[in-house]
């Protein structure tokens, strides 16, 4: 517990700042975790990863000047910076991404700076791919919007810096990926299928998550934090093969608190004028005539609390099926379709038009041109 106090602090300065004057005494219980910190700066003490293995500091202070952040899709909290600072910062210089870090400003990217202005640590948090901001200042600074998915960032390429993965073939893998993209199976089996980022928002009364359904959120965070964010936990499950068991784990403890900020993240509503009402309103009685919604049932429009489907009931690639627990697809869960193209788990959909066409040639829905528009009007309002 200790040592799970020390990193929430760690991460936030002006908290331990204002611990200093409270004396406490080594009966007192350590304050609960608040669930949104977590969500955002929590890195389960993976600076062994990120920092002494990966060497992520060194890459950062030496070739990551702001311009570079934004381009591979590193976000900005304008909240956590005074005002002004950015008008005089020079955008061109590393320098200034480790001011941005020490102020913990840069979504999901948590550091140390020392007194020289050196990036001593760096560990990331869930807030990395499932945050992104409201382009209030200019593309990629704004406010945090929690659970949307970083659609920009390019997980593979960040990680190719290091020079820990310089070898050829990793170049190649991590390369390959793109913006929006990430292989959370790739380090496990070695198989390079990457997948779209999702939404975190939404999930309340989704009862298996992930594009195969694996298990409830916290499996798949207990997962995400320990093997691929490299955090000091356990997680195991023999479906997979899968089993790691750190000594110290600061991963469990923190799950219920994931948890319940997870699910407090509605998704977020239409834009007013984003679509044509009226058609939506018609397109609505296409997806119930077209059999949408024999699968998209319910108030969550997924059929995932009775069963899975395989991978040729809707004509998908069965790669990401295959190296999964359960070998199906569930049901996606259809919220803020909106906001967060591509779609299908491969982004095989770049357009919900595109999505509408997949199903016209997997299922023969044998719609009108009008029906296909109010049946997109009517994804579009969800
Ligand atoms: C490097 C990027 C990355 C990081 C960091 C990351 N995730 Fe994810 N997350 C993904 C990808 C990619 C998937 C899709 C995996 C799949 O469905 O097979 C995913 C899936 C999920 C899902 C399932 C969504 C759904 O619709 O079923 C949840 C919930 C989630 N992540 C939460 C978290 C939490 C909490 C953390 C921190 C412990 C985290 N993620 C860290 C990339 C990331
Ligand atoms: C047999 C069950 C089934 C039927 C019928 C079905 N779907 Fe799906 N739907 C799925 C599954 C499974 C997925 C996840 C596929 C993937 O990610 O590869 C999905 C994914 C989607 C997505 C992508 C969501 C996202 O966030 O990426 C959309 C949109 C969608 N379906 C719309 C429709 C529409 C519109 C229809 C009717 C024309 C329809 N579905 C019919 C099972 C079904």
């Amino acid at each position: 517990m200790i040592s799970l106090r020390k990193s929430v602090l760690l991460v936030v300065p002006l908290a331990l700042i204002a611990c200093e004057g409270t004396p406490t005494t080594g009966d007192d219980p350590p304050p609960p975790p608040d669930p949104q910190e977590v969500f955002r700066f929590e890195t389960f003490g993976n600076e062994t990863w990120w920092t002494d293995t990966l060497r992520m500091h060194e890459v950062i202070e030496t070739a990551v000047d702001p311009v570079t952040a934004l381009a591979v899709g590193l976000k900005v909290d304008m909240d956590a910076l005074p005002p002004g600072l950015l008008d005089q910062a020079d955008l061109t210089d590393p320098a200034t991404t480790v001011e941005l870090i020490r102020r913990n400003a840069v979504l999901g990217i948590q550091g140390e700076v020392d007194d020289d202005g050196r990036l001593t640590r760096v560990g990331i948090a869930c807030s990395l791919c499932h945050s992104t901001v409201d382009d209030a200042v200019m593309p990629g600074i704004g406010r945090r919007l929690d659970g949307w998915p970083n659609l920009d960032l390019d997980p593979g390429l960040i990680v190719s810096l290091s020079p820990f993965f310089q070898e050829a073939q990793a170049q190649t893998v991590l390369t390959s990926w793109g913006p929006g993209m990430f292989d959370p199976r790739f380090n496990i089996d070695g198989i390079n299928d990457p997948v779209v980022i999702p939404p975190a928002y939404g999930l309340k009364g989704v009862p298996l998550e992930t594009y195969t359904g694996d298990g409830p959120v916290s499996y798949w965070n207990a997962y995400v934090a320990v093997t691929q964010m490299h955090g000091h936990g356990r997680f195991e499950d023999p479906r997979i093969g899968v089993s790691v068991q750190w000594e110290d784990d600061l991963v469990t403890p923190l799950l219920d608190p994931l948890l319940e900020y997870q699910l407090s993240l509605s998704a977020p509503p239409p834009p007013p004028g984003s679509f044509d009402p009226e058609s939506a309103g018609r397109g609505r009685a296409v997806f119930e005539r077209a059999g949408c919604a024999d699968c998209h049932s319910g108030p969550l429009l997924t059929d995932a609390a009775t069963r899975l489907h395989p991978p040729e009931a809707t004509c998908m690639d069965p790669t990401l099926a295959e190296r999964s627990a359960t070998g199906m697809y569930r049901t996606t869960p259809l919220r803020a379709l909106w906001q967060h193209a591509p779609y299908f788990h491969d982004g095989s959909a770049e357009s919900l038009s595109d999505v509408v066409a997949h199903y016209e040639a997997c299922l023969t829905l044998g719609l009108t041109q009008e029906e296909t528009q109010d049946l997109i009007e009517y994804l579009k309002s969800l």
